[in-house]
């Protein structure tokens, strides 16, 4: 990917759940192998796939003539493979930051791997590559960093700005865009949307540093060559919770009634310049809908009443964004019940946890909306409107 710099991909094909999160389209794990007067190995692979990534890596170098190893990220999709990549390198250091020390050996036997501990700012000169560590805590674990090749300004830049894709291109330029910065807008959705605050201040970091990386080495999808400086500034708007003019309505429906609500709020929101889009969650995973989300100026939420309480799986899509904190977002809420109107108040205790802003008492119909219900749901689609557009 650089002169003497390798990328050692392992292309999961198959993966298709991250902890909830939907990976459709799979993922790949990327390694990195810096060649100067000394060798040094970035991170590894998940441990189901250790044997592939030894082979492949054999195709590159010796193991035994690698020096050392950094761990930039101790997740196991990352690490899995470490303790017997270890033990075929037998490497004289391993460089990480203290937490990962901590972390590393919380998960696997460490005893005799020789660590060498690395602190904000601290260099390693390979002889012809200079490396030079920046913690990046909390983006998206406590232990993480990431690496800098000055002479070649590539970023070896742990999970951020990785995308779960898997393919055979290795570079940003090879795929077609609209997938390519979908998956990456997920993956910031999905993973960082709850330290925002963090990634502002690191990205605030490496512009004072004056890092200014020409090529982005993920540790996931695909490699940033061409769009380095596009995909930053994007991570620069979705970590200052930036918005456009767009309202999503997530919704739930038993038999229908909160289905015809959602679709003609949707109606009234969208009549006039605003981007609008709809999910049943019934159809949809929470992931998806999620990254629909970053961008979006409102969030309206619709439930029917299920044994005085919200359906399933609007309990499960609120737990899942109440942990993403989203912010900066307008919001409102709907639904329909039978025999206990209390939906509303309940969906707008919620969103008031979330400290989104109602822009609205909310809307509830007694069974099938009539004239009136349906009135009124254009009414606060057009109200919501309004409000995106700061009239
Ligand atoms: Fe790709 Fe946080 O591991």
């Amino acid at each position: 990917i650089a002169p003497n710099v390798h990328c050692l991909s392992t292309v999961d094909w198959i993966l298709r759940d991250f902890h909830g999160y939907q990976t459709e389209k799979g993922s790949t794990y990327n390694s990195f192998l810096v060649k100067g007067e000394k060798t040094v190995l970035f991170d590894t692979t998940k441990a189901s796939f250790t044997k592939e990534y030894l082979e492949g890596l054999k195709k590159v170098i010796e193991p035994s003539a690698i020096d050392f190893i950094v761990v930039n990220h101790a997740e196991m999709d990352h690490s899995g493979a470490l303790p017997e990549v270890i033990k075929v390198v037998q490497p004289e250091k391993l460089y990480c930051t203290a937490n990962a020390q901590k972390t590393l050996c919380a998960h696997f036997d460490c005893e005799g791997w020789p660590f060498e501990i690395v602190k904000e700012g601290d260099t390693l000169d390979l002889g012809g590559k200079t490396i030079e560590f920046v913690g990046s805590p909390m983006l998206h674990w406590p232990e993480s960093m990431v690496s800098y090749i000055k002479e070649d300004k590539v970023l070896i830049s742990n999970d951020i700005f990785g995308q779960h894709l898997a393919t055979n291109e290795r570079f940003d330029d090879l795929v077609e865009p609209g997938e390519l910065y979908f998956q990456a807008a997920k993956y910031y959705a999905n993973i960082f949307y709850p330290v925002s605050a963090g990634m502002r201040k690191f990205l605030a970091k490496l512009e004072k540093k004056e890092i200014k990386p020409s090529l982005l080495a993920c540790d996931h999808g695909l490699l940033w060559r061409k769009d380095a400086d596009k995909i930053m500034n994007r991570y620069i708007d979705w970590s200052e919770h930036k918005n456009i003019a767009k309202a999503v309505i997530v919704y739930d429906t038993m038999w229908e009634s909160t289905a015809h609500m959602a679709r003609t709020i949707a109606d009234g929101l969208g009549s006039d310049g605003i981007s609008v889009r709809v999910f049943d969650l019934r159809y949809n995973n929470r992931s998806d809908i999620i990254t629909e989300i970053l961008e979006a100026r409102a969030v309206i939420i619709g439930s029917s009443v299920l044994n005085k309480n919200i359906l399933p799986k609007m309990a499960d899509f609120l737990t899942y964004m109440n942990g993403l904190s989203p912010q900066n977002k307008l919001a409102a809420a709907f639904g329909s019940y039978g025999w206990q109107d209390t939906i509303v108040k309940q969906l707008n205790g919620m969103l008031e946890e979330m400290k989104f802003e109602l822009v609205d008492d909310g809307i509830s119909s007694n069974y099938v909306p009539d004239g009136d219900a349906l009135d009124r749901c254009f009414a606060l689609g057009e109200k919501i409107r309004d409000k995106i557009r700061g009239a």
